[in-house]
C-alpha cells in the first residue's frame, strides 16, 4: 500500500534506485519525508556548506601548500556526489576500519542498512538490518565515532567525542543514537541531530535546531552557587557538573567552543569569566588552527567514568572559587556556549576567507536551567541548598 502510494508521489519510486541516485537524499523524500526533512536541517546536511568549514579548509590548504588534501572532506563530504554527510554515509556503511578520521568503508549500490529487523519490502532499494546502524546497540557508536574523532597526522587527538564516550559509564548501555536520535514514533527516529552548531546562512530548520539544542542542554549541566562570608567580603564558589552528556562538555571542536561561566553581583559582571574550551599549542606558543598544532590543553566537564564512589572517575564536577571584596545583595551565575569563538571568525575574516556577515549570524546559547541566583536576604549558603 505504502509502495503504491509512493509510486504515485515519486516518478522513479517503482524502479530500483541506481547507486548515484541512492546517494542523492532528494530521492528519499517521497517515501521517508520526515527523516529527509529533519536531515536537511541538520549539521550533517550543512557539513560542507558551512561557510566556516569552507573558509577554514581554504585557509588550511593555502597555509600547508595543499598538504591537507582531502583530510577535511573525508568527513565533511564523504560521498563525492553529495554535499555534506548524506543518507548513505550512514546507511551504506559496510565496515569500520578505525574509530577516527573517517575510517569507514561503504557498500555503494548495496542495500540500505538500518535498525529495522523486518523492513517492509520496497522496489526502490533492498533493505538489511545492520548492528552498526542500530541505536539500541552501544557498538553502533563506532559508526558515529569514525567521523566524530579527529587525529592529526602527527598523532594529536583534537576531537575525541567517541573516545570520551567510550571511557564513560554510558558506553555499556547508551549509544550515540540512544541520546541523539529521539524516537519519534514506531519505526521513526528523529534525524535532526542537534548539537551546538546552528547554520549561519539561510538554511531550513534553523528555529527547530535552536529549540532542540535548548531541549538537550536543559537537563545536561547541573550548577551550584555557594556564598560564604570572608573578611569584609564574600567567597563565591561555582560548581559545574556534567550530569547527562554522554561525553565531555563541550565536546568535538572544543578548540572552537567557548563555554562562558560568568558572575554578576548586584547586576554588574564581576571577575574574569571562567571559560571551558581547548587551546591549540605549538611548543609553548598558542596557535589558532589545527594544522599548526602539536599539543592541546583542555578544560572541559568530563562524564563519569566509574559507577563506584571509591574510584576517582565517579566524581567529575569542577569547582572554582572567587573572592569579592564587597557584600552584594544578590549574586547571579550565568552559563552560555558560543559554537565558535569570535576571535577565530575574525581571524578568518581578516585573511579574506570568511564573509563578516557570519559573525553577526552566529548563535550563542544561554543555558537557562544552569542560571543560579543567591540573595543575601536568604542568608549565606548554597543555591540550590542540597
Ligand atoms: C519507493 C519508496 C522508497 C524510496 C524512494 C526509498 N525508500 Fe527507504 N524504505 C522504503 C520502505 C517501504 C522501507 C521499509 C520501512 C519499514 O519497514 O518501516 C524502507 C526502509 C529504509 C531503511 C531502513 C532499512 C532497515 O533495515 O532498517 C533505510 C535506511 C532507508 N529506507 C533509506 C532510504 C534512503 C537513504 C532512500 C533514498 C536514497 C530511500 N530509502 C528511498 C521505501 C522507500
Ligand atoms: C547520555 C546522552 C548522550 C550520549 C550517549 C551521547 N551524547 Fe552527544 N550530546 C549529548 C548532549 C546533552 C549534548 C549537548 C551538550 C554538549 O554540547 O555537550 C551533546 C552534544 C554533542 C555534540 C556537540 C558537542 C559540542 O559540545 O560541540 C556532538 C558532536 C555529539 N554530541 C556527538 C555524540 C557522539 C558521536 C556520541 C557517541 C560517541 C554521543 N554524542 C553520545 C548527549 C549525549
Ligand atoms: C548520521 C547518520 C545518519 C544519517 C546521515 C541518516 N540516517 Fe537514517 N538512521 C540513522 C540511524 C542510526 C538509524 C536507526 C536508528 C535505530 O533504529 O536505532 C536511522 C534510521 C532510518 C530509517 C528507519 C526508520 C526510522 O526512522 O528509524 C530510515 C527510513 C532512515 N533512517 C532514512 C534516512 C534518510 C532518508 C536519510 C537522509 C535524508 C538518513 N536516514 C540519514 C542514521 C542516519
Ligand atoms: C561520515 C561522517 C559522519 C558520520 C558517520 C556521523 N557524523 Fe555526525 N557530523 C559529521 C560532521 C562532519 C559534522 C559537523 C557538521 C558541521 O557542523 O559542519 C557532524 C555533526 C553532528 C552533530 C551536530 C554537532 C553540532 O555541533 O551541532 C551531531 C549531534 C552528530 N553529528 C551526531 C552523530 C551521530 C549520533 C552519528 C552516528 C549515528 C553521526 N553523527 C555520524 C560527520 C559524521
Ligand atoms: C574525522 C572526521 C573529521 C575531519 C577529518 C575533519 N572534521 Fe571538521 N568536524 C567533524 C565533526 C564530527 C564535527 C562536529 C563536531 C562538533 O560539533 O563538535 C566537525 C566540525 C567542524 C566545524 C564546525 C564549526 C565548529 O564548531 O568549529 C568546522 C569549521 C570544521 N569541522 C572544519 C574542519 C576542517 C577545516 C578540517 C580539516 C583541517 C576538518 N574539519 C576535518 C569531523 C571532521
Amino acid at each position: 500500500m505504502k509502495a503504491i502510494l509512493a509510486c504515485a508521489l515519486v516518478a522513479s519510486a517503482c524502479e530500483p534506485l541506481d547507486p548515484a541516485a541512492t546517494a542523492d537524499p532528494s530521492n528519499c523524500e517521497g517515501c521517508h519525508p520526515e527523516q529527509t526533512r529533519e536531515w536537511a536541517g541538520s549539521m550533517h546536511a550543512y557539513a560542507s556548506e558551512d561557510p566556516v568549514f569552507v573558509a577554514m579548509n581554504a585557509r588550511g590548504q593555502r597555509e600547508t601548500g595543499g598538504q591537507l588534501g582531502t583530510f577535511c572532506v573525508r568527513c565533511h563530504a564523504p560521498q563525492p556526489e553529495v554535499r555534506g554527510v548524506g543518507c548513505v554515509a550512514c546507511h551504506q556503511v559496510k565496515t569500520i576500519e578505525a574509530t577516527h578520521n573517517g575510517g569507514l568503508t561503504w557498500d555503494r549500490g548495496g542495500p540500505m542498512r538500518g535498525g529495522l529487523r523486518d523492513p517492509e519490502a520496497t522496489a526502490a532499494h533492498d533493505s538489511s538490518y545492520s548492528e552498526l546502524v542500530d541505536g539500541s546497540k552501544p557498538s553502533s557508536s563506532q559508526m558515529c565515532g569514525a567521523c566524530h574523532d579527529v587525529v592529526l597526522p602527527n598523532g594529536l587527538a583534537i576531537e575525541a567525542t567517541f573516545a570520551e564516550w567510550n571511557a564513560s559509564v554510558f558506553a555499556d548501555n547508551l549509544s550515540c543514537s540512544g541520546c541523539h536520535m529521539f524516537t519519534a514514533g514506531p519505526r521513526r527516529h528523529d534525524h535532526s541531530f542537534p548539537g551546538i552548531d546552528v547554520a549561519t546562512t539561510p538554511w531550513p530548520g534553523i528555529a527547530e535546531q535552536r529549540a532542540l539544542i535548548a531541549r538537550d542542554l536543559r537537563p545536561a549541566i547541573l550548577t551550584k552557587l555557594c556564598v560564604a562570608p570572608m573578611g569584609g567580603g564574600v567567597e563565591v564558589s561555582i560548581t559545574l557538573d556534567n550530569a547527562q552528556v554522554g561525553h565531555a562538555f563541550p565536546s568535538g571542536t572544543t578548540h572552537a567552543r567557548r563555554v562562558r561561566v560568568e558572575l554578576e553581583a548586584d547586576g554588574l559582571v564581576v571577575g574574569e569569566p571562567w571559560i571551558l574550551r581547548s587551546w591549540f599549542r605549538r611548543g609553548t606558543e598558542e596557535v589558532q588552527f589545527a594544522w599548526d598544532a602539536d599539543a592541546i590543553d583542555s578544560e572541559l566537564l568530563m562524564p563519569s567514568t566509574s559507577l563506584d564512589p571509591a574510584q576517582p572517575g565517579y566524581y567529575h564536577a569542577r569547582t572554582r572559587t572567587v573572592r569579592l571584596t564587597g557584600r552584594p545583595a544578590a549574586i547571579r551565575l550565568g552559563v552560555q556556549i558560543q559554537p565558535i569563538g569570535t576571535d577565530i571568525l575574525e581571524d578568518l575574516v581578516k585573511s579574506g576567507d570568511l564573509d563578516p556577515a557570519v559573525i553577526a549570524a552566529s548563535t550563542t546559547h544561554t543555558l537557562d536551567a544552569a542560571a543560579r541566583e543567591w540573595r543575601a536576604a536568604d542568608g549565606f549558603g548554597c543555591v540550590p541548598s542540597r
